[in-house]
Parts: structure tokens; C-alpha cells; sequence
């Protein structure tokens, strides 16, 4: 009596653990057989993507500020204490920017003037306000946020120090007479904020903070910041509505 109870037991036991097995495997094969291919590529492309753009970087070299410009500098890319070696002094500026932020990369300036002269022909007034900062200035841009805005507004506009696209060489924050040369949201919305955004591609700039992107980029909208990035790459970035980041990551 008692061995054919435990050998029942032992059976329905056995039944349950087959039948708990099947409804494990079933599971594990239905959720893999439910993603296509396509929805496996994309998951990698997602993790690479989202890897490439919150992976902290080893810092790029003072030297590399002097060779290509398709370089990424962010708050995940920071950038060695240094200069480029073939900053100029741009030719146009507002005189509310300091002298020493007047500097820009030899090929840069070149195209911002070119930027500037086909803004004036079209009859908008459009210059720098700060281009290139030495690490020590945008410490000291930073610093002063922090102190009159607090950490986290500063964070949302200003880079700390060793982590700006200002250190390149390669940005330029621009405005114009009709925001009285601030840098402000509603730059956007004049003439010569609009004129900027749709023509800043054809001579190498990119709005580099745009609208939307923050959680890419890192900063809020900054119409005023443009970085220049060549014509051929801004053409891609602004046809495909990328951010220097996505192109980057494309390549
Ligand atoms: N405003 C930009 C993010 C900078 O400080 O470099
Ligand atoms: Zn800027």
C-alpha cells in the first residue's frame, strides 16, 4: 500500500515536472521566434548606439584640437587641457565679446566669413559674441553659473571645463542686433536666427544643441551655438536631421 502511494506520488510528480518544463521551453521559444530579424538588428543597433553615445571616453589629446575637425567633444568626451595651433582672429565679431574669445580654427574662420559676408548680402547682421576659450575662461564661465544660477542650470547651458566645443576652436556663439547680441532662446525666432538655421549647412556649420535632443547632445536648445564640421558632413547632418553625435556614430 504504502509503495504504491509513493509511486504514484513519484508519477504525478514526474508529470508535473515534464509539464513544468514544457511550459518553460514553450515560453523561451515563443518570445525568440516572436522577434524578427529586423527587430534584432535594430535592438543592436540601439545598444551599440546608445553605448557609443553614453560610454565615457578616454580624453582626446591637446594634440588631436590641431588635426581633424570631425572630432566629438562632450560631457562624456572631454578634451586634455590645450590649444589648436592654427587659431586666427576672426574678422567679425560684436564688440560685447571679450578680444580673447575672438579666436577661431584657420579653416573655420575662413568659412564663418564666408557665413557672415552671404548673412549680410541677404541683409541680416549676424557675429560672434565667443568662439574659441582657452580651458581656464570656460572654468571661469562655468564657475560663475554655478555660483549665480546653481549646478544644475549651469549644466543645461554650460560645459565644464575640459568637456567645451569652445576649447576647439571649431564653435562660434553668434547673435545679432535684434536680441541686442544675447544669446537667448528667442534668437530662434528673428530673422537672423531662422536665416542662420537654414543656411549655416552650405558653409560648414551645424546647430550643434538642437531642439529635442537634449538627452543625445547633453545641452538644451542653443540656436546660437554653431559648430563648424565641413560641408560635407553638415549636408548629411542637416539633411537626415542628426546631431553631431548620430553622425558620428553612423560612419
Ligand atoms: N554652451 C556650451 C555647451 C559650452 O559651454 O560649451
Ligand atoms: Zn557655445
Amino acid at each position: 500500500m504504502n509503495q504504491t502511494k509513493t509511486c504514484r506520488s513519484g508519477i504525478l510528480l514526474l508529470i508535473l515536472l515534464l509539464a513544468a518544463m514544457s511550459i518553460a521551453g514553450g515560453c523561451a521559444a515563443q518570445s525568440g521566434g516572436e522577434k524578427s530579424a529586423a527587430d534584432q538588428t535594430n535592438e543592436g543597433e540601439d545598444l551599440l548606439q546608445e553605448s557609443w553615445v553614453t560610454r565615457e571616453a578616454d580624453p582626446l589629446s591637446a594634440e588631436e584640437l590641431s588635426g581633424d575637425c570631425l572630432i566629438l567633444v562632450n560631457k562624456l568626451h572631454p578634451v586634455e587641457k590645450g590649444e589648436p595651433d592654427d587659431l586666427v582672429y576672426a574678422p567679425y565679431y560684436a564688440d560685447r565679446s571679450g578680444t580673447y574669445n575672438r579666436y577661431i580654427r584657420k579653416e573655420a574662420c575662413e568659412a564663418y566669413g564666408r557665413l557672415v559676408e552671404a548673412a549680410k548680402t541677404d541683409g541680416y547682421d549676424i557675429r560672434l559674441t565667443s568662439a574659441f576659450r582657452t580651458y581656464d575662461v570656460q572654468k571661469s564661465y562655468y564657475d560663475r553659473y554655478v555660483q549665480t544660477k546653481g549646478q544644475e542650470w549651469a549644466d543645461k547651458y554650460s560645459a565644464k571645463p575640459g568637456t567645451s566645443e569652445h576649447q576647439t576652436g571649431l564653435a562660434i556663439d553668434v547673435s545679432s542686433p535684434s536680441v541686442n547680441w544675447e544669446l537667448t532662446d528667442g534668437f530662434a525666432d528673428t530673422e537672423e536666427g531662422r536665416w542662420l538655421a537654414a543656411h549655416c549647412g552650405e558653409y560648414g556649420f551645424i546647430i550643434r544643441y538642437p531642439k529635442g535632443r537634449e538627452e543625445i547632445t547633453g545641452y538644451s536648445y542653443e540656436p546660437w551655438h554653431i559648430r563648424y564640421v565641413g560641408v560635407a558632413a553638415a549636408a548629411e547632418i542637416c539633411g537626415k536631421d542628426w546631431t553631431l553625435e548620430e553622425y558620428l556614430a553612423n560612419l
